[in-house]
C-alpha cells in the first residue's frame, strides 16, 4: 500500500501542537509496518533547516504562484520516511509561524498558501510531478489540507483520500473574495460544498469530498455529530457517520519516556519512583517554588486558548491557595489568558509557576516532575498530554471528554480497588467539580501506599504508536476498497452531484 501524509506541521521539522506530534510519528509507524508512506509538508525556513539534506526532484508550475514551485526531497528525521517539502518562497519562505505572524495574527494569505499547498499535493498525487509515484491513498489533516480531497474529486483516476480532523474548531474560514481568487469551480459556493455562513470552508473541502473521514478519538467521533461540539457541522458529520472512524492517538515513547528521557536531569522508570522526586525538586527551582518534595506539585502545559479549560483553573485559585499545593504553568496563546495567568503568578510566587512561551525542554520536566497533571479542557479530539502524563507516573486529572474520556480511568472506589485507575475524571464545565476532583487527588496523594499503585498502573499503559497504526492501515485498506468499488451513495460526491447537506 502506497500512502501520500499530507500535513501542516510535524515533528521534528516545525511543531504548534499534537497535530505535529502525530505527523511525525503516525507516518513513522506505518513505514515500521512495511508500507510505503510519504510525508507532504509546506517548506517553511524551520523545517527546511530541520530537515537535514534536501534535493530538488521537481519544479511545478501552479495556479497562484508566480515562479515555479520547488518539490525538495529529503527524510523525516529519525526514520525511513521519505519526506517532499513544498517550495514556494512566496508562500512559505517568511519568519513567524506556520499560520500566524510573528505578532500573532493570522497570515493574511492563508487561502493562497495552503490551496497551492493543496495543489501541490494533487499534483504529486496523480503522478504528474514527474517523481514516477502514485499513492493509493491520500491521508489528509485538519483544514490547511482541506483542499485536497476537493481538488482530487476533479480527477478521473485519482486515489482514494481519507481526511482526519484534529481540531474541528479550526476551520479555515475565508472571505468570498479569497474563494474567487483561488479560481475553484464556482458550483463549490454552495452550502453543500465549500460555503459556510457566507464563507469559504477549508475544513468543508475535507468533510465533504473526502472518501472517509477520522478524528483522533472514538469519543469526539460521537461527539461532533451533537450540536455541543459540531460547531455547525454536525448535521454534515451526522449524515456522513458511516464514513467516519475515532482512533486514538499514541504516543511515540522514543520522545516521551521517563526511563531514557535526554530533557529532564534524572530518567527513572516505575521502580526508580525516587528519581522522581528529584526532578520535582528541580521543577521547583526553575519555577523559583519554595523546594518542597512532600507538597503535590500540579502541573499544566498547552496552547493558552479557551479549549484547554486554563480559566476553571483561574477561576479557583483563591480556593487552591488554602490548600497544601502548588501550580506549575507552561504555556502561550491568548494575551488575556497569558496576562491573567502572569498576574496569579506575580501575587502568588510561593504556590503558582507560570512560564509564557513554548519550552520543549520545559514540557518534558513538568511532565517529570509534577504529580499531577492537569487538563480540564472544554473539549479535546485526543489530547496528548494526558497520555504522556501517564507514562511519566504523573496521573492526569481530567475532564470527561473526547480524548481524555477516552485514556484516563477516574480514581473511583472500584477501579481503586480492582488497579485499574490511572487518573481522576470530572464531568462538566464546573468550576466546583474540578475543585472536588483536585481534592480527591490530594486525599490520594496523601495515602502513600494507593497513590503508587495509582502511579504504577499509569505507568504501564500502552498508548504505542504500533497499535493506532495498525488501526489506521485498516481503516486505508477498507477506503480503498470502497474507492476502487463503490457501493453506495455515502461516498464523495461524484463531479456536479450534491453529496451532503450542511
Ligand atoms: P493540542 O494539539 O490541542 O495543542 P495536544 O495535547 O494534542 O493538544 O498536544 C499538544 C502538544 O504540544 C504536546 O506535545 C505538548 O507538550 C505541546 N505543547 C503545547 N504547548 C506547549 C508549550 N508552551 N511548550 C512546549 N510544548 C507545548
Ligand atoms: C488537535 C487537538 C488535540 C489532538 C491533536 C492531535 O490539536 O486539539 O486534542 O491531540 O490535534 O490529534
Amino acid at each position: 500500500m502506497d500512502c501520500l501524509f499530507a500535513s501542516s506541521e510535524a515533528h521534528p521539522l516545525i511543531k504548534t501542537g499534537g497535530l505535529a506530534d502525530v505527523s511525525g510519528s503516525l507516518p513513522r509507524a506505518i513505514k515500521n509496518a512495511k508500507h510505503e508512506i510519504r510525508l507532504i509538508l509546506p517548506a517553511y525556513p524551520a523545517a527546511v533547516a530541520n530537515a537535514g539534506a534536501l534535493n530538488c526532484v521537481a519544479e511545478l508550475s501552479l495556479p497562484g504562484a508566480a515562479a515555479p514551485v520547488r518539490i525538495l526531497q529529503g527524510r523525516l528525521p529519525h526514520s525511513r520516511v521519505r519526506l517532499y517539502l513544498v517550495d514556494s518562497p512566496q508562500h512559505f519562505d517568511r519568519p513567524g509561524g506556520p499560520y500566524a505572524t510573528p505578532a500573532g495574527d493570522d497570515w493574511p494569505d492563508n487561502a493562497a498558501r495552503f490551496a497551492l499547498f493543496a495543489r501541490a499535493v494533487c499534483e504529486i498525487a496523480m503522478d504528474r510531478a514527474g517523481l514516477d509515484w502514485k499513492p493509493d491513498l491520500v491521508h489528509c489533516n485538519d483544514w490547511q489540507t482541506g483542499l485536497v480531497p476537493a481538488l482530487l474529486s476533479l480527477q478521473a483516476g485519482r486515489p482514494a483520500t481519507l481526511f482526519t480532523i484534529h481540531n474541528l474548531a479550526y476551520q479555515g474560514l475565508f472571505s468570498l473574495a479569497e474563494f474567487q481568487a483561488l479560481q475553484l469551480p464556482m458550483d463549490w459556493w454552495s452550502m453543500h460544498r465549500l460555503e459556510f455562513h457566507g464563507r469559504m470552508s477549508f475544513l468543508k473541502g475535507g468533510l465533504v469530498f473526502a472518501d472517509w473521514l477520522s478524528t483522533v478519538s472514538p469519543t469526539y467521533a460521537r461527539e461532533i455529530r451533537t450540536p455541543e461540539f459540531g460547531c455547525g457541522l454536525d448535521g454534515l458529520l451526522e449524515h456522513r457517520k458511516a464514513r467516519l472512524t475515532g482512533i486514538l492517538n499514541g504516543v511515540d515513547y522514543r520522545d516521551w519516556n521517563p526511563g531514557r528521557d535526554r530533557l529532564i536531569p534524572h530518567t527513572y522508570t516505575a521502580r526508580t519512583l525516587r528519581l522522581k522526586l528529584e526532578n520535582k525538586i528541580a521543577l521547583q527551582e526553575t519555577f523559583e517554588l519554595p523546594p518542597r518534595p512532600q507538597i503535590p506539585v500540579f502541573g499544566h502545559v498547552g496552547r493558552l486558548v479557551e479549549q484547554k479549560g486554563v480559566q476553571l483553573i483561574l477561576d479557583l485559585v483563591p480556593e487552591l491557595l488554602q490548600r497544601p499545593m502548588q501550580m506549575v504553568i507552561l504555556g502561550t496563546g491568548q494575551p488575556e489568558l497569558e496576562a491573567a495567568l502572569q498576574k496569579a503568578r506575580y501575587r502568588h510566587p510561593t504556590k503558582i509557576g507560570v512560564r509564557i512561551g513554548y519550552d520543549e525542554a520545559l514540557a518534558h520536566l513538568i511532565e517529570a516532575g509534577s504529580d499531577v497533571f492537569l487538563m480540564p479542557s472544554l473539549f479535546e479530539p485526543c489530547g496528548l498530554n494526558q497520555l504522556y502524563s501517564l507514562r511519566y507516573g504523573t496521573p492526569p486529572l481530567v475532564r470527561r471528554t473526547g480524548g481524555l474520556a477516552d485514556s484516563v480511568i477516574d480514581a473511583d472506589g472500584p477501579n481503586l480497588y480492582q488497579q485499574t485507575a490511572t487518573g481522576f475524571v470530572f464531568d462538566d464545565v464546573d468550576a466546583a467539580q474540578l475543585l472536588r476532583a483536585i481534592d480527591r487527588a490530594l486525599n490520594l496523594y496523601a495515602q502513600q501506599r494507593v497513590w503508587k499503585d495509582l502511579v504504577q498502573t499509569g505507568m504501564r499503559q500502552d498508548y504505542s504508536w504500533e497499535r493506532s497504526a495498525a488501526a489506521y492501515l485498516e481503516l486505508y485498506e477498507k477506503v480503498m476498497e470502497l474507492h476502487l468499488r463503490p457501493t453506495d451513495t455515502q461516498s464523495a460526491p461524484a463531479r456536479g452531484e450534491a453529496g451532503a447537506t450542511a
